[in-house]
């Protein structure tokens, strides 16, 4: 199954990639920081008429809006273009991001760099790839040495949840604070061993479930605020290297 999803994402990110730098019907969602483009619905599209076609009786749930079969034993969780607005301004880092769960549990995930063309995966178990290299967290205990990344949600100015807080502090705790503007990258880039950790909240399952699994695979650790497990559906996410976890969450809660 994990070479169908991978196939699925390049195929996806190709239309993406055409799409890049020309002009995009944007329209709002929830508010006017949150975008659709006509090219998260056909990235979409040309994801979910994949499944329904090879593994018709799977459930999706997918950003757009496609769910299906919802109670099936398997489900693919699709972001169609995490980093819309992004793309929607030309700054080319922005994902194609499929996760699989089988009975809740995500069993294979997949994000696709778009335009760095580099594919990011983990079956659960079998490790975490970036094309066939595979990748680990780095294993830097210092945050004071640690290059950390954040994102910011779309209803951020209504309900910001201590996230200008949160920025604030680790700016003057870590060496390095970056916005990519894509969850799912983010969560590679914890994978790959760039970033020392990744916080975020408000997430969706579709930013977060493939991009969980990659880091845990990779050896890192992926909770909520306080340390506890999470699953797809958790709002508030940490995800570190594992051994600056602690830290990073006792940076939290001095705010
Ligand atoms: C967004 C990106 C961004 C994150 C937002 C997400 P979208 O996804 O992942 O980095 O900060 O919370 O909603 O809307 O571009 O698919
Ligand atoms: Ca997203
Ligand atoms: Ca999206």
């Amino acid at each position: 199954m994990i070479e169908d999803i991978i196939q699925i994402s390049k195929e996806a990110g190709e239309l993406i990639r055409n799409a890049f730098g020309k002009t995009h019907s944007i329209e709002f969602k929830t508010n006017e920081l949150n975008l659709v483009t006509e090219t998260d619905k056909a990235s979409e599209k040309l994801i979910t008429d994949f499944i329904k076609k090879k593994y018709p009786k799977h459930g999706i749930l997918a950003e757009e809006g496609s769910e299906v079969n919802k109670s099936s034993e398997y489900l693919w969780v699709v972001d169609p273009l995490d980093g819309t607005t992004n793309f929607a301004h030309g700054l080319p880092i922005f994902s194609v991001s499929i996760g699989v769960q089988k009975n809740g549990e995500t069993i294979s995930g997949v994000v696709y760099d778009v335009m760095r063309d580099i594919i990011y995966s983990a079956e659960k178990n079998s490790g975490s790839y970036e094309n066939e290299k595979r990748i680990n967290v780095n294993k830097n205990e210092n945050l004071g040495h640690g290059m950390l990344v954040t994102g910011f949600p779309y209803d951020i100015r209504e309900n910001p949840d201590k996230a200008f807080e949160r920025f604030i502090v680790f700016l003057k705790h870590a060496r390095g604070l970056r916005r990519l503007g894509s969850a799912a990258i983010d969560f590679c880039y914890v994978a790959n061993g760039v970033f020392d950790g990744f916080w975020e909240v408000s997430l969706h399952p579709w930013d977060l479930c493939a991009g969980k699994l990659i880091v845990e695979e990779a050896d890192g650790l992926v909770t909520d605020f306080n340390g506890n497990p999470i699953d797809i559906f958790a709002k508030r996410i940490l995800a570190t290297n594992k051994v600056i976890h602690q830290k990073m969450i006792d940076v939290m809660n001095s705010i």
